[in-house]
């Protein structure tokens, strides 16, 4: 499901928007930069509503997403959702580091403290949504996996405000993801399948069954699906399986497990060097046209 955010937690909590108003001194041109309170109306109770419906209707699992990344009571609400029916939670730590006193480990430290706040209150599987810019991934991966996080999403697509400059605003404008989006994916989901103690999800870019096909190979467990079900409608998503299932076929997998992780690092002693050698390799390859 779609994210319950941390602001509408706390803005349920305060019965106020007292933390949003604290935006309201900030220069005009900065204003739109603010999520407005009529933003933040789906309430805390409608979302639990929703989840228990979809919770009846449907018999797959069904994933709840929690999205903050401050410290405080919000948390509490993971147990909400548990109670309301969820078979798992995502918690999306979406944050862009603005801050010029706070460090990444500050940073990381602070997640940290989420998680494992949301993590003893819940039992059923925690996952957390990342973004790709962490200085070492592969150290905070760790941290979260000993965490108690089951699963990790790789990786949030960050919203990138473009300017009217006639206007003076800030236009905020989301965009469909595109397959190219994947390869960001695919090299982390390499890098950390195998050598990490949890499952790990792709999420950006996956559009088509070979999208698929390559995040099962660098070591997906989960491949998420968006844009494309909101371009094309629900019916992509059989019409990806069967473009997988074919493909499998015609190639002669007979199993998802032979297919998941064969374009892995496992094999690999110095993933580092090897990244190096090969940026190396592609800036020498080029040629004047
Ligand atoms: C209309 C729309 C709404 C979204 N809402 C959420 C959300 O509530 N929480 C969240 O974690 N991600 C949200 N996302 C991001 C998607 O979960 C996903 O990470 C992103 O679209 C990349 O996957 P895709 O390439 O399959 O689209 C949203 C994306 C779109 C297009």
């Amino acid at each position: 499901m779609y994210s319950l955010f941390e602001e509408q937690i706390t803005q349920n909590i305060v019965g106020s928007d007292a933390h949003l108003g604290a935006y309201e001194n900030s220069f005009s041109e900065a204003a739109s930069y603010f999520p407005e309170v009529s933003l933040l109306d789906r309430g805390v109770d409608a979302y639990l509503d929703q989840l228990q419906q979809v919770k009846g209707a449907v018999d797959i699992p069904v994933v709840a997403s929690l999205n903050g990344n401050r410290e405080g009571e919000w948390v509490s609400y993971a147990s909400l959702i548990e109670g309301a029916g969820a078979d798992a939670l995502e918690l999306n730590l979406y944050c862009l580091a603005t801050d010029f006193n706070v460090s990444a480990s500050d940073m990381e430290d602070r997640y940290l403290r989420i998680v494992q706040s949301i993590r003893e209150r819940i039992s059923i599987p925690l996952s957390v949504k990342l973004s790709p810019s962490f200085t070492a991934l592969p150290h905070f991966a760790k941290r979260l996996s000993e965490a108690g996080v089951d699963g990790l999403v790789l990786f949030n697509r960050f919203y990138q405000p473009d300017f009217d400059v006639d206007e003076l605003e800030v236009v905020p404008r989301l965009k469909y993801s595109y397959s190219q989006e994947l390869l960001l994916r695919l090299r982390w989901l390499a890098l950390l399948s195998s050598r990490i103690d949890c499952q790990l999800a792709a999420s950006g870019g996956a559009h088509t069954g070979i999208d698929v096909v390559k995040a099962l190979m660098a070591g997906a467990d989960v491949i998420q699906l968006v844009s494309t079900l909101l371009i094309n409608g629900p019916i992509r998503a059989e019409e990806i399986l069967a473009e997988l299932t074919e493909w499998m076929e015609e190639k002669e997998y007979g199993s998802l497990e032979m297919l998941r992780g064969c374009m892995n690092y496992d094999s690999c002693p110095d993933p580092e060097a090897l990244e190096r050698a090969n940026y190396m390799r592609i800036l020498k390859s080029w040629r004047p046209h």
